[in-house]
């Protein structure tokens, strides 16, 4: 089978070189997202690997189909980069990686939590300019807080655990509750985890019901200088809501992963020059917010995983025409 993998960088060749033959597959390689201009890359490919800055929309499903492609396989545990309805119109199958290491992202949502508790990115400015006072640089204890977690899947499980290792009081949220999760965590109503919680963590996927699920009502309903940490998705936050509260001191501090218009500029170089949209570089200048580049799930393991689970993806296709992570049921 001929496929085209979208995205591909550098550093994962060694992983996709090691099973190319045990997969009997024939792969072709662009760093290149998929796009209007790069699907012409896929002609003759029977199947694409795509990341989540490769957004498949109606238009491009239409285009995926005129180019012959029959299977898309995302790496991504996400799937709202694909339309998945247009996917199926258009008689196009599609699969992902609903996991390939919850720890990853998991340890750093922790990493993003510790340091707005201690002023990381604050500490690391005045380090920079050669300021080692301590002023506006005094922490707070994880230990002491109330973290509420919203979505209780395979990663919010894991950071729970993490989470109960310092001791803190851990609510959580879930439109189904899981045994495990609560021997450390209490299940509390939405209202009650937003009135409650020093810290609050997003751990759902987006769906259209929770589109900017963090907007002006629902950040009133916060604690005054609460902590908020995304490493789902961009979408469940109205950055614009977030902007102004940060500049009210309503919320403390902000910590990212993700982005709602992160595909404009996600994965490339732009030396040295602005992001095309004010509020997130408004975001992004405040020491009491930081970002980082959708790179949570960024690690040796996960990257290895997420590999092995979409060539056994595009196997199973090639074999039996469906796939036991078929989206497109
Ligand atoms: P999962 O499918 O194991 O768990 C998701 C959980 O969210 C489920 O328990 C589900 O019931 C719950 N949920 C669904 N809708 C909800 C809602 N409206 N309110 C509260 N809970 C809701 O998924 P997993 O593996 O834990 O991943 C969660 C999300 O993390 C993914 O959907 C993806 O958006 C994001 N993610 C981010 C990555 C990154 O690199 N930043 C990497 C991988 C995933």
């Amino acid at each position: 089978m001929k496929v085209c993998v979208y995205g591909s960088r550098e550093d994962e060749m060694g992983y996709y070189e090691n099973r190319e033959r045990e997969f009997n597959f024939q792969l072709t390689f662009t760093e290149k997202m998929l796009t209007p201009d790069t699907v012409e890359l896929a002609k003759g490919c029977t199947a694409i690997v795509i990341v989540t800055a490769c957004r498949i929309d109606a238009n491009m499903a239409a285009l995926l189909k005129e180019a012959g492609v029959k299977y898309i396989a995302s790496r991504a545990a996400g799937t709202d980069h694909m339309d998945l309805d247009a996917i199926a119109a258009n008689g196009l199958k599609a699969a992902s990686v609903p996991f390939y290491s919850p720890s990853a992202i998991a340890e750093h949502t922790m990493l993003l939590t510790l340091a707005l508790l201690r002023n990381l990115k604050r500490e690391m400015m005045h380090v920079q300019r050669s300021c080692f006072t301590l002023d506006n640089i005094r922490g707070r204890e994880l230990g002491n807080m109330t973290v509420g977690v919203i979505g209780t899947g395979r990663i919010g499980e894991r950071t729970i655990q993490l989470l109960s290792g310092f001791g803190c009081r851990i609510l959580a949220y879930d439109i189904y509750e899981k045994e495990s999760v609560k021997k450390l965590a209490c299940y509390a109503p939405l209202d009650e985890l937003y009135a409650q919680s020093d810290i609050l963590i997003l751990h759902c996927p987006l769906t259209k019901e929770n589109y900017h699920m963090i907007n002006y009502e629902s950040l009133v309903q916060l604690k005054d200088g609460v902590l908020i940490v995304n490493t789902a998705r961009g979408g469940l936050i109205d950055h614009r809501a977030l902007l102004d509260a940060l500049n009210g001191g309503k919320v403390a501090g902000f910590a990212f992963d993700v982005y709602e218009n992160e595909s404009a500029f996600m994965r490339k170089d732009l030396e040295g020059a602005e992001v095309d949209d004010p509020i997130f570089n408004a975001l992004i200048a405040k020491a009491k917010v930081l970002f980082t580049s959708h790179m949570s799930f960024y690690t040796d393991t996960a990257i290895e995983n997420m590999i092995q689970t979409t060539l056994e993806n595009l196997r199973e296709y090639s074999l039996t025409g469906s796939c036991k992570n078929e989206l497109t049921r």
